[in-house]
């Protein structure tokens, strides 16, 4: 025998009222559904994540942003331009509202360089036009960009990412000079290679 309630829309209602067990077995339905969809959907995220590699853009480096101006690599002496042994150059950077630290750095052209960026407050964005150089900074993480200036000259770093009511104004300077003259400015200021360099250091 049918289901007497399989075509119960057919069916006239008692006052207008639908049978519990419909309104029971309708709902009950309706939360697999979405039991469902929900299962796909979290499927969908992990088969994404492992086949496509996903994962934070940057190094994952964490850094306590409270304590930056204390110890640590982002301490004020330490930021700036320096020579590693291997002679690629590394520049640290701090972003806060609404400055970078040191606001201009110099660099030899045509030599790897490694910029280590942090954040003291919140997030920021470094960017240098032309280059591969794109980022966020992010409190509480390192930054680490590599690039390689093919030419001399002055590029201009805007903070890229909206930090607040200076964000517009917040822009500094990387100075990509040659060699000669790097090593020159090194000298005059009779600075050892492994003693930090800004543009203020000419
Ligand atoms: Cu810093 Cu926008």
């Amino acid at each position: 025998m049918a289901d007497p309630l399989s075509n119960s829309l057919d069916q006239p209602l008692p006052d207008g009222i639908v049978p519990q067990d419909i309104v029971a077995r309708t709902e009950k339905r309706w939360v697999l559904l979405m039991v469902g969809m929900l299962v796909m959907m979290i499927i969908v995220i992990i088969l994404t994540g492992v086949m496509g590699a996903l994962h934070p853009s940057s190094n994952v480096e964490t850094i306590d942003p409270t304590t930056l101006h204390l110890r640590g690599e982002f301490v004020e002496s330490n930021l700036g331009t320096a020579i590693e042994p291997d002679g690629t150059v590394t520049v640290r950077l701090i972003a806060q509202q609404y400055d970078f630290v040191p606001r201009c750095v110099q660099v030899p052209v045509g030599t790897p360089v490694k910029f280590r960026l942090t954040s003291a407050d919140v997030v920021h964005g470094f960017l240098l036009p032309d280059t591969n150089v794109n980022t966020m900074i992010v409190p509480g993480f390192v930054s680490e960009v590599r690039t390689r200036f093919a030419n001399e000259g002055e590029y201009t770093m805007p903070c890229h990412e909206f930090c607040g009511l200076g964000h517009h104004a917040m822009w500094a300077h990387v100075r990509v000079v040659s060699s000669e003259r790097f090593a020159e400015a090194l000298s005059r200021r009779l600075l050892t290679p492994v003693e930090r360099f800004t543009c203020a250091s000419q």
